[in-house]
């Protein structure tokens, strides 16, 4: 976690940044040998927790504010999003399982971690270009509740 934080103006900024986190500690896990079990365990704890949290920002607030643009593309693009996410969920079931040290939860991992790098580069390439047509203050305001719902999330977590 870094303590230099950007001030968040826009949904897409605020998404971006978990994007960036994740892609960070999918990286940072690519590093480790096959013995760094337990700091594989833990970037693993963090990945998931990650993960949960912005999945749910999105289809509670963000997915729907995208669906209101109401282009066919939009639709198309949000079902589609939700459908992946179901994809990573299951496998983050599925991990939480099993040992970090195993060699099916490498492979898991490696799924995991192409599975998002496709959805997060769909999801700014083509889902925000759809977002941006909002108004300004729709977005204004979703900023808000994205960020509140993400320290609300992010607190339950630690407790
Ligand atoms: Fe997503
Ligand atoms: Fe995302």
């Amino acid at each position: 976690m870094s303590d230099t934080k950007v001030v968040v103006k826009t949904p897409m900024q605020l998404l971006k940044q978990d994007h960036q986190t994740v892609k960070g500690l999918f990286a940072e896990y690519a590093k480790l040998g096959d013995g760094d079990v337990e700091e594989k365990d833990r970037l693993w704890q963090q990945i998931n927790e990650e993960l949960t949290i912005h999945a749910e920002i999105e289809e509670r607030l963000f997915y729907p504010a995208v669906r209101d643009v109401n282009t066919d593309e939009a639709e198309d693009l949000v079902n589609e999003a939700i459908e992946e996410h179901r994809v990573v969920k299951t496998l983050l079931e599925e991990m939480s399982g099993i040992d970090a040290g195993a060699e099916t939860f490498a492979a898991k991992m490696k799924v995991l971690r192409e599975n998002v790098e496709h959805h997060i580069e769909e999801e700014e390439k083509e889902m925000f270009s759809q977002s941006k047509k909002l108004s300004k203050e729709v977005l204004e305001s979703l900023v808000i509740e994205m960020e509140t719902m993400k320290n609300d999330l992010e607190d339950q977590d630690i407790e």
